[in-house]
């Protein structure tokens, strides 16, 4: 049995459709609503994201950064034996999108499941393996962040349809006589349900309720911004470290002032902290994942550095990953 597990290789996937802001204007004009480039880039950061096409799913993106991952780890996917994909948009009711991405890859007989943790998906994902991975009972685990956030949005709300994109983000997790992962901190909180959510279900073959993506942005901003620093310093003293110690800060990429509040907090100037948000806008369990993967593909993040990774979102949830990477 090992006692740690680490990252063997990171993969991504984007779709190849990309919207600008000025694309998502004159999306929202063909409705009559009216926005513009200068507030969602003052407001969020945010200057593109990416849209799937009709037929492609979390599975497909998920696959596809999965192979990335294996190929970075020099691997094949037959020496998987553990595939967890965070997704809160998945390609059907059930079975998971972790099993369906098993297929993809060509292998099967590995356990393979889903977590929902909304944007806080990828870390708990990881905390998972890790966990699965310390206890023995997994070698080689694929842990996969993979979104269709497109499908769920409501073009008549300019408040929240600007704001997300689709993609996938994989690691291959490995057991390992070094550490790895060093400490993990999770919370989640129901009350807030109402703040974030799609509240839709499936109910005698229609669906109850509104399908689509509600967000009381202020509510969320405000919640995001403490319980960050308190998931960050609170992986900090479970490994025995401090904010002088962190290399790189690769945040839920939701909104570039919430991820400045937390560097700010952490004492962190802007260029040790990943920032992918201009590019993907947010793109929920796939945002650490993927921004993880275009900084390591930069040269940016190097082997030996230490990581905080941390995330937040519906549920209310939100926690934070520390590493050696
Ligand atoms: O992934 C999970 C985590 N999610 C987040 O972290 C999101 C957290 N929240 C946020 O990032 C911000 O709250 C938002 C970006 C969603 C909104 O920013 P804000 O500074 O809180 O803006 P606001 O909601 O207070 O809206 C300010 C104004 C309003 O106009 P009035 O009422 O002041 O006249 C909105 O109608 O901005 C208006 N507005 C827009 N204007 C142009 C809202 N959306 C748009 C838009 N284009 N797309």
């Amino acid at each position: 049995m090992s006692l740690y597990s680490r990252i063997l290789g990171t993969g991504s996937c984007l779709p190849p459709r990309r919207l600008t802001n000025a694309d998502m204007v004159s999306l929202l004009a063909q409705r009559g609503i009216e926005t513009n480039d200068e507030w969602i880039v003052e407001r969020t950061g945010i200057r593109a994201r990416h849209f799937v096409d009709e037929g492609v799913f979390s599975s497909d993106l998920g696959a596809q950064a999965a192979r990335q991952a294996l190929l970075a780890a020099g691997m094949a996917a037959e020496q998987i034996d553990l595939i967890i994909v965070a997704t809160s948009t998945p390609d059907m009711v059930f079975p998971s999108t972790a099993a369906i991405v098993q297929h993809k890859l060509g292998i099967a007989g590995c356990p393979a499941f889903d977590v929902q943790a909304v944007c806080s998906g990828f870390v708990y994902a990881l905390t998972v393996a890790d966990a699965m991975i310390r206890a023995g009972n997994a070698r080689k685990a694929l842990v996969i962040g993979s979104e269709v956030f497109s499908r769920l949005l409501d073009f008549n709300d300019r408040t929240t349809c600007v704001l997300f994109g689709d993609g996938a983000g994989a690691v291959v997790l490995g057991a390992s006589d070094t550490p790895g992962i060093l400490a993990s901190d999770l919370h989640a909180d129901g009350q807030h349900v109402g703040i974030l959510c799609v509240p839709g279900h499936v109910n005698g073959g229609q669906i109850m309720g509104d399908p689509v993506l509600k967000m009381d942005g202020q509510a969320v901003f405000k919640l995001a911004v403490g319980v960050l620093e308190q998931a960050a310093k609170a992986v900090l003293a479970k490994a025995g470290k401090t904010e002088a110690d962190i290399d790189w800060l690769i945040p839920h990429q939701a909104n570039i002032r919430i991820m400045a509040g937390t560097a700010r907090k952490l004492k962190l100037p802007m260029d040790k902290v990943v920032v992918t948000v201009d590019q993907h806008g947010n793109t929920s369990a796939a945002s650490i994942p993927l921004a993880l993967d275009h900084a390591v593909r930069a040269g940016q993040i190097r082997p030996g550095q230490t990581l905080m990774l941390e995330g937040v979102g519906g549920g209310f949830t939100w926690g934070a990953v520390l590493l050696n990477f």
